[in-house]
């Protein structure tokens, strides 16, 4: 059987930012290129893995350390996986990274809290904002912007097909992923 190497690409960044449209690409890529993967959607891992946490602080770092968990469990085993959760702090993006260590590279979809605001895809923006949702990151709770992401996909000026050509390039240039 063809060996596949594991890593994780880890999304962060804000609600709408486009972390969960880049995914679905990119999975459809690395599929179509023989690549078996699993993704851990924090909407998806919110109704399931992590069902009953909210939004705060604990809970949130919570919700985190239980998605690198998994990531972890799998990457190791030549798994590749596609974590895409806002994880607002630093720091427990940071533990993640310590845990997996070359396995892991970060992804930072970038977009300012106007585009994504301004984009609404779940209305979410306007319940924070009339004040409905309490915690929405961004707007009431603190996002901590990557420092020296592996990797920064800007999405208002990009389309998300080539965010995730971006992306593949640096799998394929850092060797994670054979050149198709
Ligand atoms: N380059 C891009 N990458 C990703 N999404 C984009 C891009 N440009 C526009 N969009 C749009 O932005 C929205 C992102 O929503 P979503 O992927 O659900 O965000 P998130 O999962 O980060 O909350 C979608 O409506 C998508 O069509
Ligand atoms: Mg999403």
């Amino acid at each position: 059987m063809a060996e596949q190497r594991g890593f994780t690409l880890w999304f962060t960044g804000l609600s709408g930012a486009g972390k969960t449209t880049i995914t679905n690409v990119l999975v459809k890529d690395l599929i179509q290129r023989g690549s078996r993967l699993e993704v851990l959607d924090g909407d998806v891992v919110r109704e399931n893995l992590s069902k009953g946490l909210g939004f705060s602080k604990e809970d949130r770092d919570t919700n985190i350390r239980r998605i690198a968990f998994v990531a972890n469990l799998l990457s190791r085993n030549g798994v590749p996986v596609i974590t895409a959760a806002i994880s607002p702090y630093r720091a427990i993006r940071d533990e993640a990274r310590q845990m997996m260590d070359d396995r892991f590279i970060e992804v930072y979809a970038k977009a300012s809290v106007e585009v994504c605001e301004e984009r609404d895809t779940k209305g979410l923006y306007a319940k924070a904002r009339s004040g409905e949702i309490k915690e929405f990151t961004g707007v009431s709770d603190p996002y901590e912007e990557p420092i020296n992401p592996e990797i920064t996909v800007e999405t208002a000026d990009q389309s998300p097909e080539e965010s995730a050509q971006q992306i593949l390039t640096y799998l394929e240039d850092h060797h994670f992923i054979s050149k198709s």
